[in-house]
């Protein structure tokens, strides 16, 4: 497990790629670009891109929030623990930089993702409609850290 940077870009974007379709929110290299380079992001990937995960800082007014901004491990090292072990390295840096709570967002329609989140002790804490498109709700979510 470790620490992104912005020499990873194309490696995770590939890995994007293997992962969400468009209609899943897949990022764009630009997006990618960004995040990388962001002070408010960190990114970690298992291995060599079985996995990663993007954390970010979210802030309003003196509120302070983690949020997850993406989580994808590679179709072939699924249900192996990648994704309880890359959402723990995020929690770990998110504890770091003083926040307490993080917050997702999830589609309702994805069971495994709902399933790891409520496993890893999230709540989903309401319904987004039509937040991935028409017909297509969200579910929000947050744990303490
Ligand atoms: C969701 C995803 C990240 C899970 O990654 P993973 O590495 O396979 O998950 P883990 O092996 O760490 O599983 C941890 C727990 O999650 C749950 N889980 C994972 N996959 C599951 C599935 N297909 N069905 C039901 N529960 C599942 C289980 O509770 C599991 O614990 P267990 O193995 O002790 O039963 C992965 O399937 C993925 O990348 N999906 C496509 C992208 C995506 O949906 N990302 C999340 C967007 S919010």
């Amino acid at each position: 497990m470790r620490r992104a940077s912005a020499a990873d870009l194309e490696d995770l974007l590939a890995l994007e790629t293997r992962c969400f379709s468009e209609g899943d929110g897949l990022f764009h290299r630009r997006q990618l670009h960004y995040l990388l380079k962001s002070p408010h992001c960190a990114w970690f990937i298992a291995g060599h891109f079985e996995g990663a995960v993007c954390v970010l800082m979210a802030a309003n007014g003196r509120r302070r929030w983690g949020r997850l901004y993406s989580l994808a491990v590679d179709p072939q090292y699924r249900k192996q623990g990648v994704a309880r072990r890359l959402l723990a390295a995020a929690f770990a840096w998110l504890r770091e930089q003083g926040v307490t709570t993080v917050r997702a967002e999830v589609k309702s329609a994805n069971g495994a993702a709902r399933h790891l989140y409520a496993d890893l002790g999230f709540t989903e804490e309401g319904v987004l409609p039509d937040y991935y498109g028409p017909g297509d709700p969200g579910i929000k979510l947050y744990r303490p850290l």
